[in-house]
């Protein structure tokens, strides 16, 4: 891989720069394996970003590019800033808006170097210096480019030089400026158990923002992820697209704003709702990255991209292993005891699962965890339910040959629990108004260092407890109300941002300890999931609404973004549909259980151990290969998803019956993708219900070339509706 960079003023191989002084016009193409992001700064020294789209092949060309915003700004006032600063020429939405010591609200930033550096073969690091020339003001632009991804992330560290405090109203990540002729977004809503629901509209001119105010768990209403497509709403093979997401866990804000030449510009960062964020002298904040990439095949290789950059360099072992497990949550609730935790560990090792998970209920004595109204905060065994303490529990799943998890949910106190009664100062909540819950409970100030220990403690000694933990579900159920730390005291404005990096701290704390762990992020509502609290989870929970229909759906859109290695998927009693459907729909991506297994019949039960043991045969393709979505459950009675290992000699492929009125089914065949063209391949059902048998030839041979071009039909019907193929190269 080379050229990561072509800038045209070159100084070195690995190490690039330019100095304002060396040239007037300085371009910087920005390269990945398809597109370039071009920025330019020009006579004046301001830097502007004059294109972004598919990469030319002769690179000093792209010093040729028109910037067309210049020939319209003359008389038109609009401009396309890399990173457009508020209360000098900008008119519209800016990405940075400072006040300075004196009073004065206005910004310039100027072009003064940049720089590249290579951090492997695959990813390199662009530096661009900014400064303002009045006003001792400094911002920093990263680029980090992930070539054969054709991702780019982009953040900005912002550095007061003045001699006195300056504030930052506003402080994105980034700004992208694009052209075309239309655009359409496709945006999510949810609520709890309807995550992920899409939207797709037209942008019209003026603003439209997605953002969240909601201090933690914050997709509860709404994700940072989005696509734009440009002209036409992309498809799933053609069309271009653009994807992109805040790498943050707290309030976002994302501006899309189209001008009156019918440019688009992106503004996306931390929300800067409530939160004007003070730098004194010598200090400076660093942004969150702001993830983007862009196809011109359409959403399905936007979403590959995205997966294998967040298998290869953004989820915590996102090209490791994983563990099934079997989940105590819908099976016992609150009510169990350890003669019950022991029959559960026996029912993980006979249902073939790796790990027994452990969920809410087990821990606090003066006000014992028995509903969700008490006891967040006191994580000691509960004397009552477990006597012999977690430690017990870990020799025992040793004894029996599985591993043992467990559940926490360390952010929050409930008002009913010894951490409240001792350290009313640690939670969050107004002084002088009355308590509001959110799930019976409050959140902890995680800006205060002392709550930062104590919550890395807390996890700590369960490790310390049991020295064979090998799973946690770190759990995350209120969002913010009567935003007041007394630990910031008159700083009150820096709460959300510092709550955020609060949390960091002490995950990294974790990792530094417990490097490779599992631990799933979770919440009960909105899929806590971002690529910020990624790098220390291996997996998040997309939904407590587990009702194998709905999940389809849910985890369909959830593919887009986020890679099947990191989608907890568990089998409960939700839904009409029947073991198998539910199975089958957990295996699109890391399976787990949460039902009694002694109440399944026997016919279930063992349908169940096989499940197991076919999903063990397959689990590396779907967690490690290419997802293709090949039938949309949005526009047919039919859902159809495949996986393909890097070698295309092996495939899993999901089919499912999403409306089961009269005849509906797949009536003809669905064209597969991502095969080898000329290799030869057999189709197997696989998953059957005992007794049942596939009507599918599992002898005949097809090309890859006849899969692709013609397709295979799984017959699915309302007899049949849900059928999984493996797809097996023939040598
Ligand atoms: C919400 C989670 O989504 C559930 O799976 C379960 O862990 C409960 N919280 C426990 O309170």
């Amino acid at each position: 891989m080379k050229n990561l960079f072509t800038p045209l003023l070159s100084f070195g191989f690995t190490l690039i720069s330019a100095t304002f002084a060396q040239a007037q016009v300085v371009t910087i193409p920005v390269e990945t394996a398809h597109n370039a992001l071009v920025l330019q700064s020009n006579v004046a020294k301001q830097l502007n970003a004059i294109y972004y789209g598919k990469k030319l092949s002769n690179a000093p060309e792209y010093s040729a590019i028109p910037d067309t915003y210049k020939q319209a700004e003359d008389y038109t006032g609009l401009y396309n800033a890399a990173y457009t600063a508020a209360g000098s020429r900008n008119l519209l939405e800016p990405a940075i808006a400072v006040t300075h010591a004196d009073g004065n609200n206005s910004l310039d930033l100027r072009y003064v170097s940049h720089e590249v550096t290579k951090q492997g073969d695959d990813v390199s690091l662009l530096r661009i210096e900014l400064k303002d020339p009045v006003y001792a003001t400094n911002v920093t632009l990263y680029y980090k480019v992930y070539y054969k991804e054709d991702i780019i992330e982009q953040w900005s560290e912002i550095r007061n030089t003045e001699k006195g405090t300056i504030t930052l109203q506003k402080f994105a990540s980034a700004n992208l400026n694009l052209k075309a002729n239309s655009y359409w977004l496709r945006q999510y809503h949810g609520d709890w158990a309807r995550e992920m629901q899409p939207e797709e509209t037209q942008l019209t001119h003026g603003i439209k923002t997605l953002d969240t105010k909601l201090g933690t768990r914050i997709n509860l209403f709404m994700p940072s992820v989005f696509m734009v497509s440009f002209d036409k709403p992309a498809g799933e093979d053609e069309g271009k697209v653009l994807y992109g997401g805040l790498e943050w866990s707290g309030n976002f804000k994302t501006d899309f704003e189209v001008d009156p030449q019918n440019n688009l510009r992106i503004i996306s960062g931390i929300n800067n709702y409530a939160s004007p964020y003070e730098l004194k002298s010598g200090e400076s904040l660093t942004t969150p990255a702001f993830w983007y990439t862009m196809s011109d095949m359409g959403k399905g290789e936007a979403s590959r991209n995205v997966q294998n950059w967040a298998r290869d360099y953004k989820i915590l072992d996102g090209k490791g292993q994983r563990l099934t497990l079997l989940n105590n949550w819908e099976a016992t609730y609150f009510d169990f005891n350890e003669t019950r935790l022991s029959g559960l560990l026996k029912d993980t090792k006979s249902l073939g699962v790796d790990l027994f998970l452990l969920d809410d209920g087990w821990f606090a004595n003066k006000y014992p965890r028995n509903s969700d109204h008490t006891g967040l905060g006191d994580w000691e065994e509960n004397r009552t339910k477990l006597p012999h303490g977690i430690a017990s529990l870990d020799k025992e799943a040793q004894a029996d040959g599985v591993k043992f998890g467990i559940w926490i949910e360390p952010e929050m106190v409930s008002p009913k629990s010894a951490l409240y009664s001792k350290h009313p100062d640690w939670v969050i909540k107004q002084p002088q108004r009355e308590e509001y819950y959110y799930r019976n409970q409050l959140v902890l100030d995680l800006t205060n260092t002392q709550v930062q220990d104590f919550v890395f403690h807390t996890i700590d000694s369960l490790f310390i407890k049991a020295p064979g933990l090998a799973y946690i579900k770190w759990d995350c159920n209120a969002v913010i109300y009567n935003a007041y730390s007394v630990h910031l005291k008159n700083k009150q404005s820096q709460f959300y941002v510092d709550y955020v990096n609060g949390l960091y701290k002490v995950l990294k704390r974790i990792r530094a300890k417990y490097p490779t762990v599992p631990m799933m992020l979770c919440s009960g509502g909105g899929g806590r999931v971002d690529y910020g609290a990624l790098q220390y989870f291996t997996e998040y929970w997309p939904s407590d609404n587990t009702d194998p229909l709905e999940r389809i759906f849910i985890q369909w859109e959830y593919s887009y973004f986020y890679p099947a290695i990191a989608s907890s998927n568990h089998v409960t009693d939700w839904g009409k549909q029947p073991l198998k459907y539910r199975i089958d729909v957990a295996m699109m991506g890391k399976l787990g259980f949460d039902i009694v297994i002694d109440k399944l019949s026997a016919a279930d039960r063992k349908f169940s151990q096989d499940a197991v043991k076919i999903y063990d045969g397959v689990k590396q393709i779907i967690w490690h290969g290419d997802q293709y979505r090949l039938a949309d459950p949005r526009t047919g009675s039919v859902a159809s998803v495949m996986y393909v290992d890097a070698s295309k000699s092996s495939g899993v492929m999901f089919n499912y019956l999403v409306n089961s009125r009269y005849g509906e089914g797949s009536p003809t065949p669905f064209k597969l993708k991502g095969l080898d063209a000329v290799k030869r391949y057999k189709l197997q059902e696989i998953n059957l219900y005992p007794g049942s048998k596939s009507g599918i030839d599992s002898e005949r041979v097809y090309s890859g070339d006849f899969l692709m071009k013609i397709g295979f039909n799984p017959a699915v019907n309302t007899s049949r509706s849900s059928v999984i193929v493996q797809i097996n190269e023939v040598k």
